[in-house]
């Protein structure tokens, strides 16, 4: 019965095994799953947009190698995440509808702009920093081919976080104009990438049935906490201020607390009102238009091709 499948698959979780496509499983965890892998690659495509931004204005050769391979590396993550998602069944042309219908959602944090090149050092300290500590997590998803993309993903991560830091690091130490420059990326980046963890726990519809069923092993607010403690002091360690007058380090919890987030904000760059929202689903709309004559070519090389097999 499907009661005695659905008590056998948790206690398949519960053993901390691991689910393949072909395995049984209840139609909400497919469901799930469809929804955060899917809006997950999403991010990672969009988040090409601010970083490719400056991709032609880099100041030097290096750094544009940099960029170009990390900008790259997201392309890359995107494929894999939607590869993923179709072992769920999910066709890769109805979630990409999805996000260009805009009823599929994407990262809060690539709604912001890229005004400075400091933008692009801090998206890779904060940015790629809070998506190591999402995704560190995620590669233990109970969901094989999800954990196991993460585990690709999450190496050249690492390598995006330490240029961007490197380059923090540069600036902080360089000139009063670079000094200034990369605190004002600093006050701007902070709060919306608080933002990337989702909201607080008790308002998280998705996270309960997430964690009875392994993909998530740590909550909304567990993740959070872990990065404002590794960055604050990475921050502190080159000299930056974090733009939270509240923010104290606690003795006794060994945490720092930090002020409160304008939930306001979240939900209105979530709901599609944030500063890019618009710009960067018109400039998806359009790379999408641009690409049909690639998609079509590669449909009438396929069809050739099963023409020459069938002779
Ligand atoms: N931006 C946009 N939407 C968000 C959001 C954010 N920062 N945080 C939460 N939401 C949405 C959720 O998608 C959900 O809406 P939905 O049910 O319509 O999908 C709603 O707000 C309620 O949030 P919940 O906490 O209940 O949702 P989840 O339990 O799914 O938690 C999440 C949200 C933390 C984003 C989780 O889905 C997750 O970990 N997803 C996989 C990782 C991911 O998507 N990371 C994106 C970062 S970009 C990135 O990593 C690329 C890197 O290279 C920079």
């Amino acid at each position: 019965s499907k009661e005695s499948k659905a008590q056998e698959f948790q206690e398949r979780i519960d053993n901390g095994e691991t689910i393949e496509p072909k395995d049984w499983m209840p139609e909400r965890y497919q469901k799930q799953l469809i929804r955060m892998m899917s809006q997950h690659a999403h991010s990672e495509v969009v988040g090409m947009l601010p970083e490719g931004n400056w991709i032609t204005r880099a100041p030097s050769l290096r750094r544009k190698m940099i960029l170009l391979s990390k900008v790259q590396d997201e392309a890359g993550h995107g494929l894999y995440l939607y590869s993923a998602t179709e072992t769920l069944g999910a066709s890769r042309q109805e979630v990409l509808d999805d996000l260009l219908n805009g009823r599929a959602k994407y990262s809060s944090i690539f709604n912001y702009p890229t005004l400075s090149w400091a933008d692009v050092a801090v998206i890779g300290w904060l940015v790629d920093g809070a998506a190591i500590i999402n995704q560190t997590m995620l590669a233990r998803s109970s969901y094989g081919p999800y954990s196991r993309a993460m585990v690709r993903i999450c190496k050249e991560e690492s390598f995006h976080k330490k240029q961007g830091y490197e380059m923090v690091a540069q600036m902080a130490d360089g000139t009063p104009e670079q000094q200034e420059m990369i605190q004002d990326a600093v006050d701007r980046w902070w709060w919306p990438t608080l933002m990337m963890f989702g909201p607080h726990d008790e308002d998280s519809p998705n996270s309960a049935e997430l964690i009875k069923w392994g993909v998530k092993s740590k909550t909304n607010d567990e993740l959070r906490q872990s990065f404002v403690d590794r960055h604050v002091q990475e921050a502190h360690a080159v000299g930056l201020e974090i733009p939270d007058p509240d923010l104290e380090y606690n003795e006794e919890t060994e945490h720092w607390e930090f002020g409160e987030i304008d939930w306001d904000e979240f939900w209105n760059v979530v709901r599609g009102n944030g500063p890019m929202n618009k710009e960067r689903m018109k400039t998806r709309r359009e790379a999408h238009e641009n690409g049909k004559w690639v998609r079509k070519a590669a449909e009438e090389y396929a069809r050739k091709q099963r023409l020459q097999k069938e002779k």
